[in-house]
């Protein structure tokens, strides 16, 4: 069991308003690779940069929808790991939490959808800062779709006739305005900002725990290893998130 510092509990005990920003570490317990693990089998010879983005849908429209596919396939079979859960709990418990999430797999809300299902739950909102892999949308007309005509080539837009594709942001493409204002919003709001499995990289995602911080929070990461954020984090819990983030709430709430 780990120990966690008495003014971290206290803190989260007493915190009214909390966000989390994710990233590929919080999914990786549940099967699914992250995006700096190696990519393996066929996909090997690729690099995720050099498929997820628009050139490369341009360049070889079939060979993206195919490892979208692919990776589609593979979230389906997985689950929420204990870590998803545990941030579902949180969200439960805190009263204005705000989970922001740049993983495309929706286990977030799957984890939220399930426990909400066992007991009366408090909503909070899911920011999908980089889209969602279960979703399609017109290249051509934008139209987005949560399912489509497969054919087994790229699918077409019932509207317009345009390709689909994966309604996610691809490597220079600009994130949802709602989602990222949403998300400035409650990381400059809250008073404690944790950032879990994410190696704090990409922009503007890695910004938010340190616009947090500016703001007077107490920044909280949980990560195999540290990152760039966490010299200026206040508490840096290294571990597997599904195994400290299930601690952490059971110590701040025990009667979870
Ligand atoms: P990365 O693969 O860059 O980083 C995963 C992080 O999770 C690393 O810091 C690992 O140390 C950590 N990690 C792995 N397993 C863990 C575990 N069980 N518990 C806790 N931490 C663990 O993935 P992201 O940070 O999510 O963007 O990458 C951010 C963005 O880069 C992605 O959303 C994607 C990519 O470009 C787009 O596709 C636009």
């Amino acid at each position: 069991m780990t120990e966690f510092p008495d003014i971290l509990i206290r803190v989260l005990r007493q915190a009214e308003r909390v966000a989390a920003l994710t990233g590929a570490g919080v999914s990786q317990e549940s099967g699914l690779r992250t995006f700096r693990d190696a990519q393996t089998g066929l996909w090997q010879q690729y690099k995720p940069e050099d498929l997820a983005s628009p050139e490369a849908f341009t360049r070889d429209p079939k060979l993206v929808w195919d490892w979208y596919a692919m990776r589609r396939e593979k979230v389906r079979e997985v689950q929420p790991n204990a870590g998803h859960y545990a941030l579902a709990e949180m969200g439960h418990r805190v009263p204005h939490f705000t989970l922001i999430t740049q993983n495309v797999d929706g286990l977030h809300r799957k984890a939220e959808q399930t426990l909400k299902v066992s007991k009366t739950f408090r909503v909070y909102p899911i920011l999908e800062l980089h889209g969602n892999i279960q979703r399609v949308r017109c290249s051509e007309c934008g139209m987005v779709a949560d399912a489509w005509e497969e054919n087994g080539d790229v699918p077409r837009c019932a509207g317009c006739g345009g390709m689909l594709r994966p309604d996610v942001v691809w490597f220079g493409e600009s994130l949802p305005r709602s989602e990222l204002e949403a998300a400035v919003e409650a990381a400059r709001g809250c008073q404690v900002f944790l950032s879990v499995g994410t190696s704090g990289i990409v922009q503007p995602a890695a910004a938010l725990p340190f616009a947090a911080k500016n703001k007077g929070a107490v920044v909280v990461e949980v990560n195999l290893e540290p990152t760039p954020l966490t010299e200026k984090a206040d508490f840096f819990l290294q571990g597997k998130s599904g195994e400290v983030l299930p601690e952490l709430v059971r110590a701040v709430w025990p009667q979870a």
